[in-house]
């Protein structure tokens, strides 16, 4: 019974009491996002928690998250507010029928969506985040096969962007295919001029009438260099919150699902995590993640690609 624990100055309290940080990111509540130490994309939070001096990692993410946390800080306990924190990315993708695609294409190289399990990391060659795998897919060459997966409007929109032919994996955020272009044309008719800033993990009739595509980090930088007075957002609304603390006179718009509003885009994985399981994961610091070993290493190595080509 949490009732009379005042659960924001017991966080604080426990953070320093275990010398831990707290990661989130975008897709977080905004209380959440208001109490971590560093809240970020995919990749930062990725070079954050390769590079803490932290003895314990709070992620407030989702689990492929916290995973990668372990994977490149073994000896730091990684705790997840809510390990049922999963992503349908991750789901699409399970690690024996990735293992015999694989199979079947041996002259190809598995270029992966960090968006994905362990196992499926340990069978990859080269992660990337949608802030970095632009750069990473240019330092491969040419005459190099590529699977992409499990992303396929990321790979699609990839494929599209640098004209490179990839075998694609049939994966999709439902957060992102939750969008509906109608609705978003309706939208653009009510605010003439309004850019469109866009997630590559939406599909491309979504993209097709974006300005700006990019990661969250990416669309966050496109809304704070922007001159209008309003932006319409197809990624995850929890990302306004930063928005309008940057820019409180700007209008920030989610795009709409079929219902003709942005509630339906909300990362379900994501609104698990809260502020009482926060409290009680640094009180408990359960519950964490582990990993056996030889997955870590194998799956290490291609995060260290990652890392060392997006740098
Ligand atoms: P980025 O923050 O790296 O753009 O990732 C978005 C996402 O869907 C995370 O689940
Ligand atoms: Fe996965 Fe999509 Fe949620 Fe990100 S927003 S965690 S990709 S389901």
């Amino acid at each position: 019974n949490l009732a009379g624990v005042d659960l924001l100055a017991e966080i604080d309290r426990l953070r320093k009491e275990r010398n831990a940080v707290i990661l989130a990111h975008y897709y977080q509540k905004p209380e959440i996002q208001d109490l971590a130490d560093f809240v970020g994309d995919s990749l930062d939070l990725s070079r954050k928690a390769a590079e803490t001096d932290a003895d314990v990692i709070a992620f407030c993410g989702v689990r492929f998250m916290a995973e990668t946390a372990k994977i490149l800080s073994p000896e730091k306990v990684v705790v997840l507010p809510d390990l049922d924190a999963g992503c349908s990315l991750e789901d699409s993708c399970p690690p024996e029928q990735f293992a015999k695609f694989r199979a079947e294409h041996p002259d190809h190289i598995a270029l992966t969506y960090i968006n994905c399990s362990a196992e499926v990391k340990a069978l990859s060659d080269i992660i990337v985040t949608s802030s970095s795998a632009e750069k990473i897919l240019s330092q491969i060459p040419a005459e190099q096969k590529i699977i992409f997966g499990p992303d396929k409007h990321l790979g699609g929109y990839l494929a599209r962007k640098t004209g490179r032919d990839m075998l694609l994996w049939p994966g999709v955020c439902i957060v992102h295919e939750a969008f509906s272009e109608t609705e978003l044309l309706k939208l653009k008719a009510q605010y003439p001029g309004a850019p469109v800033a866009a997630h590559p993990e939406c599909p491309a009739y979504i993209l097709d009438h974006a300005d700006y595509v990019g990661s969250t980090s990416g669309i966050l930088k496109f809304s704070g260099e922007m001159d209008g007075d309003t932006l319409i957002v197809a990624t995850e609304p929890h990302i306004i919150h930063q928005m309008n603390k940057a820019k409180p006179e700007v209008n920030f718009i989610g795009a709409p699902g079929a219902d003709g509003n942005c509630n339906c885009n909300i990362c379900p994985y994501m609104a698990l995590n809260t502020i009482e399981k926060l409290y009680i994961a640094l009180r408990d610091l359960e519950p964490r993640i582990e990993m056996a070993e030889d997955l870590r290493v194998k799956a290490k190595a291609s995060l260290d690609r990652m890392l060392a080509m997006a740098s």
